[in-house]
């Protein structure tokens, strides 16, 4: 029931339901999911069918702008991200000032929120013409940001990327590159599931970090800073933070004797507030639909590298044994993307603590779809209700009388 324009007329009425879980916040064209029947489609498409045959860029157009490109659209599209993949000097400047140990989503969400002060033309965007520009100037510098995030983390000197590549094969250029390596040599598996992986984070309707990105941009606040709350809201464990927190767990499994009964003993426990990290999710409550793709990508992958880690031996046990396990049956509780999405990044070599950040490039096109529905539907400030519960009216009280 769509109760949006009775606000004036509900008499104090207000419906509370934390956590939103059965409040709907917009009218959305973007992405279709059924937690049910495990089906995600980004407008109209199948997930399986996207991670198959098309790449993360079209995927981009497709959920920003509605429609698959045609060769024409695609190739404008490239070149103006590509036009845009720059990021002025001084930025480096701001990224020089953190410390090493600087958390890379604190970084990337902090200078996602700077560039807005060396791009100034992308805050007032009213027209179709300028959001366009906003879009693909983010798009192009973001894995810029991405890059030079994880190379700071690594003690490596900045790139500045390579244009004659695609964009996938540029990101992994920028962040893996040596100083002293003379041709980096790509592994056309690693481009293929990281391509993948982006696909598969790329919208998720009404998530936390999206909702999040909606309701800064309702009050007119331009993109770049829509997204870096988005960013910060991505961060969390129980969101976008969780393909860390699953490695995290892995590896405190590992330290501990690698005894995962144990753990399932204690996820199982409701006097201990451990859960199994990357089982479960809010809307899937049989599979996730991208687990089983990205699941398929991450056996290639470790296929392919010949990664031998008692990490990932971990990882297949907790997943076995939770499958057989009554109480995750019964409550569903499946592995979901993050499960596996930290298993392809770290036999990548990507360290733990960029894995969040790997999700939040991929996310971006759908952040920048729901941003801009939000824009042209002329959506209202967000501004949700709550049911008051403190204290009724006190006379102020001095300091000497409290
Ligand atoms: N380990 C153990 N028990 C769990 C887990 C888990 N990972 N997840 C849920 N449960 C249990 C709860 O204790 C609860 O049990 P009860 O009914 O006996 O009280 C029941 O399953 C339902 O749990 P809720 O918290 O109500 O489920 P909700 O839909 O609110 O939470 C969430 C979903 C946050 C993803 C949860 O499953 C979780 O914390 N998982 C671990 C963190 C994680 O992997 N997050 C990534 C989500 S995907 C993403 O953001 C891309």
């Amino acid at each position: 029931m769509d109760i949006s324009t009775l606000r004036g007329a509900t008499k104090g009425l207000i419906t509370l339901d934390s956590g939103y879980k059965n409040t709907g916040s917009c009218k959305s064209a973007i992405t279709f999911l059924d937690g049910e029947k495990g089906i995600l489609r980004y407008r109209g498409y199948s997930i399986e069918e996207l991670a198959e045959k098309a790449d993360f860029l079209e995927v981009a157009y497709l959920l920003i702008f509605g429609d698959l490109p045609n060769q024409e659209q695609l190739d404008k599209f490239h070149a103006d991200i590509k036009k845009h993949s720059v990021v002025d000097d001084d930025v480096k400047k701001i990224l020089d000032a953190f410390p090493k140990s600087a958390h890379p989503m604190g970084v990337l969400s902090s200078l996602t929120s700077a560039l807005t002060a060396f791009n100034p033309e992308s805050v007032n965007v009213d027209s179709e013409e300028d959001m366009y520009n906003a879009i693909v100037r983010l798009i192009g510098k973001l894995p810029i940001l991405v890059s030079w995030t994880m190379r700071k983390k690594m003690g490596l000197p900045l790139y500045y990327g390579d244009s004659s590549l695609g964009y996938v094969e540029n990101l992994l250029k920028m962040m893996f590159k040596q100083p002293n390596e003379e041709v980096y040599t790509q592994n056309p598996i690693l481009i293929d599931a990281l391509d993948k992986l982006l696909i598969l984070h790329a919208d998720h309707e009404q998530n936390c970090s999206t909702s999040t990105v909606r309701i800064t941009g309702s009050s007119h606040a331009g993109l770049f800073v829509s997204i870096a709350a988005g960013i910060s809201a991505l961060w969390g464990p129980l969101h976008g933070g969780a393909n860390q927190a699953v490695l995290e767990m892995l590896e405190a499994i590992k330290a501990d004797g690698g005894d995962t009964k144990k753990y399932m003993a204690k996820a199982k426990d409701k006097s201990d507030p451990f859960r199994l990290m990357g089982f479960g999710h809010r809307v899937y409550k049989n599979f996730d639909p991208r687990a089983r793709i990205i699941k398929k990508a991450a056996d290639e992958v470790l296929g392919d590298l010949g990664v031998e880690d008692p990490i990932l031996d971990i990882a297949k046990g907790l997943e076995k044994e939770a499958l057989e396990d009554q109480y995750f049956v019964d409550r569903k509780l499946y592995p979901n993307v993050d499960f596996y999405s930290g298993i392809i990044y770290r036999a990548m070599g990507i360290p733990v603590e960029m894995f969040t950040v790997m999700f939040a490039l991929g996310r971006l096109p759908g952040w920048i779809a729901q941003w801009r529905e939000m824009r042209l539907n002329k959506e209202p400030i967000g501004r949700p209700r709550q049911l008051y519960v403190g204290e009724t009216e006190r006379a102020f009280k001095s300091i000497d009388k409290r």
